[in-house]
């Protein structure tokens, strides 16, 4: 007998959605049964008509089963894909590339059906990514959140309709933290106060510092400023003079690095510290049009270790980069596919990662994967 059934996943069981088949041994085709029909009915009466109706058939017999919660549903998952939505920030940088080809090539290599978004740096965009997540009644929704604040509302409807959150590279700042069920993602304050040694290091604790911001109100822009400032507040030479967003893009980063070469400030600056690769290479440009030498005249010390700061640094023109590990996909989707089964994960995972300085560079480069 060929049987069609299809299922709506919810945290820990599945639910007969519709049911599609000939009984055995006779003509008659059964079709539509919905959940609204083993709601109403009692659970005996259910696996009753259901046996009678399958006679023997193991998938429904399993199905029957399943919808009494008599067995472990799991079985079931192989035949169904797990459906994940990911919305992601955007494409501002070489680091989320490669944070997207990780997420991507993962979820292929697993057969996950990955419906992602990109938010293009916009909160409002994602917001209604996650909507039509929950809409599409994915198994569980993913997200990396451009900026910490004003996601509680949506999380509060996915959490009502049963669908786990797992926040990927940045954080949220939530009053429930049952909202989601794990943040995979670096310590970008500890990244900001390796920064800020570095920093130290390279100018014997006295310097004149600009600083190019990544986006307003995303975590890694507060938490790199926060632990670099908490590194340089014992150096009371090291003074920031210049702070300003550069969004995390190398654009904006020449454009503002050209508006701080401008600016009366400029002679005193004796060292850049930009939140993310990409803005220090724009910086990097800017210097060089004002023929000034970076790495020299300014030291540069930013975050990421994308393959183009290995290869300022190989060039002299970049100090050092604080590294921030994108290539999340792998345990991104472990931690999914335990908490699609309803099995528990720890609330906080922090990724692994190491500083690389210019003497470094020539021999890192050829291992570089992003
Ligand atoms: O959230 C991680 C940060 O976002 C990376 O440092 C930056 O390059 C990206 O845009």
């Amino acid at each position: 007998m060929n049987v069609h059934v299809k299922f709506l996943r919810l945290p820990n069981k599945i639910l007969i959605f519709s049911l599609k088949g000939v009984i055995p041994g006779t003509a008659i085709l059964l079709q539509a049964l919905s959940t609204d029909l083993f709601e109403k009915a009692t659970p005996q009466l259910t696996m009753k008509s259901l046996y009678s109706l399958a006679r023997g058939n193991p998938v429904s017999a399993l199905t029957t089963l399943a919808v009494l919660g008599l067995i472990n549903t799991s079985g079931f998952a192989a035949d169904k894909k797990l459906v994940v939505g990911f919305s992601q920030v955007g494409a501002e940088s070489g680091w989320r590339t490669a944070n997207t080809d990780s997420i991507k090539s993962e979820a292929a290599k697993r057969g996950i059906d990955l419906r992602f978004s990109d938010a293009q740096q916009k909160e409002e965009n994602q917001i209604k990514a996650i909507r039509s997540f929950i809409a599409q009644g994915v198994d569980v929704i993913a997200f990396s959140p451009v900026v910490e604040t004003g996601f509680e509302p949506v999380l509060q409807e996915a959490k009502k309709a049963g669908i786990p959150v797992v926040l990927s590279d940045r954080a949220v700042k939530v009053s429930d933290p049952s909202l989601y069920k794990c943040f995979l993602g670096s310590d970008f304050i500890e990244e900001g106060k390796r920064a800020g040694n570095e920093a130290i290091k390279l100018t014997d604790g006295k310097a004149g510092i600009a600083e190019l911001v990544g986006t307003v109100g995303s975590a890694p822009a507060i938490d790199r400023a926060k632990g670099f400032r908490e590194v340089i507040a014992d150096h009371p030479d090291m003074k920031i003079i210049l702070s300003q967003s550069g969004d995390f893009t190398r654009a904006k980063g020449k454009e503002v690095m050209e508006a701080f070469l401008k600016s009366p400030e400029a002679k005193q600056i004796t060292l850049l510290f930009a939140h993310n690769d990409d803005m220090a290479l724009g910086a990097i440009q800017a210097m060089e049009e004002a023929g000034i030498k970076p790495g020299q005249d300014i030291k540069i010390v930013s975050i990421d270790g994308v393959r183009g700061a290995f290869e300022a640094m190989k060039d002299g023109k970049l100090n050092v980069t604080v590294e921030c590990n994108p290539l999340l996909g792998p345990q991104l989707f472990d931690i999914i596919e335990k908490v699609s089964k309803g099995e528990s994960v720890p609330a906080r995972v922090v990724t692994q990662e190491g500083v690389y300085e210019q003497a470094q560079a020539a021999e890192e480069l050829p291992k570089r994967q992003y």
